[in-house]
């Protein structure tokens, strides 16, 4: 499998996202600004691989300095969080990844060196972790993958995106390794084309039959029967149900209650975030000008020093979801009601282990 980020014991080995399909190249992070600005970059993405890519990186901010006291430690670690939390500011998992390390090495009793060595211990467990919610993910969600169906995907939400198979794109792979007979219509989601150059590149990797689409071609495609599920993932949802993902979701969840094609959102629970009561108040990330005037930073499509808007996500109403799958089950409606009993407040920092649905 594909494993978008590496501990190699003292640098973190990620695949540079912006540089596929054309190379597959890998680059070593060796310190935390370098962290925060692969992040940036999307050179690491994925709202889940973020999470783990960021708290590696407190791990090497603690790492690389002496500490006098617990106190001195834990000043810089909080600093350090506050840092990384602003890389990206839509997908919930990085803060989430930050605040758990951050609690768990508050609660830590042992010397400096032995904080920055359990800092380490606690960024394996959030990636090891994403890892097993992935592969559970990819269980529930290949439940609602019948053998012959054509599924439309949107962004990408694989093994890239995640520590583990992915989530949308986990179903999927978790599908067709039963042995159904599937087909996927991928978006090429505009402007960063992740749809295009990351989930093809996946799915031609695994042998899994895919078809490239422009995102507007969806409606068509559905008008024509030519999709019978859309799986999507998420980067944030509210305690409503309300799901903040790559810009253009909101468009095919409309699409798909005009043409009756079920609409599933994928997240682990690191991606609900128990403090935001609705999709309102989710912060939408805006992007440089640049990726919208150009393709692929690369060839300008518009005139010189054009006026444009970018923002990175959108957020679909909970009404037109018809449901969210998780490591521990699919919630269905009403997804507020399936929420409220995840009690996501009290379990925020608990690993959502011991959670049932
Ligand atoms: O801007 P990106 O590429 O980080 O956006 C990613 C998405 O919107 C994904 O759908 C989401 O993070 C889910 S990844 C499993």
């Amino acid at each position: 499998m594909i494993k978008s980020i590496q501990w190699t014991g003292e640098t973190i080995r990620i695949i540079d996202q912006t540089q596929l399909p054309e190379r597959l190249v890998y680059r070593e992070l060796r310190t935390v600004e370098e962290v925060f600005d692969a992040i940036r970059r999307l050179a690491v993405r994925g709202a889940p691989a973020i999470g783990i890519a960021a708290a590696y990186g407190l791990h090497l901010a603690l790492r690389g300095q002496e500490f006098s006291s617990r106190e001195d430690l834990l000043n810089r670690a909080e600093s350090v969080v506050n840092y990384l939390s602003t890389a990206r500011p839509t997908a919930v998992n990085l803060r989430w990844a930050l605040e758990d390390v951050l609690q768990k090495l508050k609660s830590h009793t042992g010397t400096p060196e032995e904080m920055k060595q359990y800092s380490l211990q606690l960024a394996l467990d959030i990636h090891r972790d994403d890892e097993e919610r992935c592969a559970a993910i990819g269980r529930y969600g290949a439940e609602v993958i019948q053998d012959g169906m054509r599924i439309l995907t949107h962004c990408n939400t694989g093994a890239l995106a995640t520590g583990g198979i992915g989530t949308a794109l986990g179903a999927i792979y978790t599908a067709h390794q039963q042995g159904k007979r599937i087909q996927v219509l991928v978006d090429e989601t505009r402007p960063l084309l992740q749809g295009a150059r990351l989930t093809m590149w996946e799915l031609h990797q695994a042998n899994i039959p895919a078809q490239l689409i422009t995102d507007n071609m969806a409606a068509y495609a559905m008008q024509r029967g030519m999709v019978d599920l859309v799986i999507v993932g998420a980067d944030r949802i509210a305690r409503n149900g309300d799901v903040a993902n790559k810009i253009g979701t909101y468009n095919l969840a409309v699409l798909c209650q005009h043409h009756h094609i079920p609409f599933y959102s994928a997240a682990p629970l690191s991606t609900f975030d128990g403090r935001i009561a609705s999709g309102e108040d989710i912060p939408i990330e805006e992007r440089p000008c640049r990726e919208v005037t150009h393709i692929w930073e690369k060839l300008l499509i518009t005139t010189p020093n054009a006026q444009c808007w970018n923002p990175a996500f959108d957020v679909t109403p909970a009404s037109l979801i018809t449901g969210i799958i998780t490591e521990k089950g699919i919630l269905t409606q009403p997804l507020s009601r399936a929420i409220e009993k995840l009690n996501l407040n009290s379990q925020i920092h608990q690993n959502n282990k011991e959670l049932i649905v």
